[in-house]
């Protein structure tokens, strides 16, 4: 299939670019590289731009013969949302917007979209479920559910067909080692725990230990970068087979805290990390797990990184090799 990625030179778009190259596809990566690196899409086809240039997009449907999209390009920082919730509203659901109306002129109709756990808010059952309640707590998350809502509504008016994948904590990176996380600048946990670990940062600050938790601290359900590229391929398979939409959460079904994180690290990499204990981070729930089993009985995904270690001994791979990222 001829396939259009949005926002495929960054990191879960790269490792899913790769992913749909692998089984065959050919890939076109459309990219503002505000955030992404070209060299994470080195020898893909790539298009400079933006989703919310309408002819630079009608103009590649067309040039690239483009039968499905897989919608990455957007804001992706909850506390930034908070700050700035005008970009995100315009980045995230205005540009969004205008790639939906070209597919629709464009009579480019199957599109897999990158969503988040962030449409959820603050759960009131865990495991979470596609069914759960969306309360979003910021303006990342509600700009995400805002995007799902106008691909439902479009789909009954204008026969889009759609899968939105709902990520909880993507982590680690591809098994060759050539692409990885590489974000400006880095919020995440694993990645900001190597790098304390490699002293490129002083040390890691653990938000909050009060939370309901076993340990105190917050439980995120880890899920490899490589095992999301995966669900990406299936749902445009299913799309392809005549699925007209479905919405899947994307997680491991395990919760592990912060601290956890933090000694498996120690373990993977065989030293102490030096860390702060901090207050709360604001936004953060206590508590975030996935319930994944409905795309594993629809379209039959499996992790192939299902526990925390090997996540971990990945992402190590790609940031002990790359220590300025794509840099060098
Ligand atoms: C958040 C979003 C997620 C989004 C992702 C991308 C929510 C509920 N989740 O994940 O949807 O896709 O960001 O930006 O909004 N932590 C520390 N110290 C640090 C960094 C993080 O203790 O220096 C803790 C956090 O408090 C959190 C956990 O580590 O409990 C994971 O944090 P992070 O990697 O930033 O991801 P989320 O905030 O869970």
């Amino acid at each position: 299939m001829n396939i259009l990625v949005t926002g495929g030179a960054g990191y879960i778009g790269s490792h899913t670019v790769l992913e749909l190259v692998e089984r065959g596809h050919r890939v076109v990566v459309l990219d503002n590289l505000s955030k992404g690196h070209r060299a994470a899409v080195g020898g893909i086809e790539f298009v400079h731009g933006d989703t919310g240039d309408a002819r630079l997009l009608s103009e590649t449907f067309k040039k690239y013969n483009i039968e499905a999209v897989v919608h990455f390009a957007a804001s992706s920082l909850v506390g930034e949302s908070v700050q700035q919730p005008a970009a995100y509203y315009q980045n995230n659901v205005v540009k969004g917007l205008a790639l939906l109306d070209a597919m629709v002129s464009s009579r480019v109709l199957k599109l897999v979209f990158s969503s988040t756990a962030a449409v959820y808010g603050e759960p009131i059952e865990v495991p979470i479920m596609e069914d759960h309640p969306t309360l979003p707590t910021n303006p990342y998350g509600a700009t995400k559910l805002a995007f799902e809502a106008a691909m439902l509504w479009y789909s009954g008016a204008y026969g889009l067909r759609y899968a939105s994948l709902r990520y909880f904590n993507a982590a680690g990176a591809d098994l060759a080692g050539k692409i990885g996380e590489d974000h400006h600048p880095e919020t995440h946990l694993i990645p900001l725990v190597l790098k304390a670990a490699m002293g490129s940062v002083a040390s890691l600050a653990i938000f909050g230990t009060d939370y309901p938790t076993p340990d105190g601290t917050c439980v995120r359900d880890y899920i490899h970068v490589s095992d999301l590229a995966v669900a990406h391929a299936l749902a445009l398979d299913a799309l392809s087979a005549g699925r007209d939409r479905a919405v899947y959460n994307l997680g491991n079904g395990n919760g592990y805290s912060v601290l956890e994180v933090i000694r498996t690290a120690e373990e993977v990499i065989g030293k102490p990390i030096n860390v702060k204990y901090g207050p709360r981070r604001p936004g953060d729930p206590a508590v975030l797990v996935a319930g994944s089993g409905r795309i594993k009985k629809e379209l039959g995904w499996r992790p192939r990184f299902a526990d925390l270690k090997s996540i971990i001994e990945t992402a190590w791979l790609w940031h002990s090799s790359h220590p300025a990222g794509f840099e060098k």
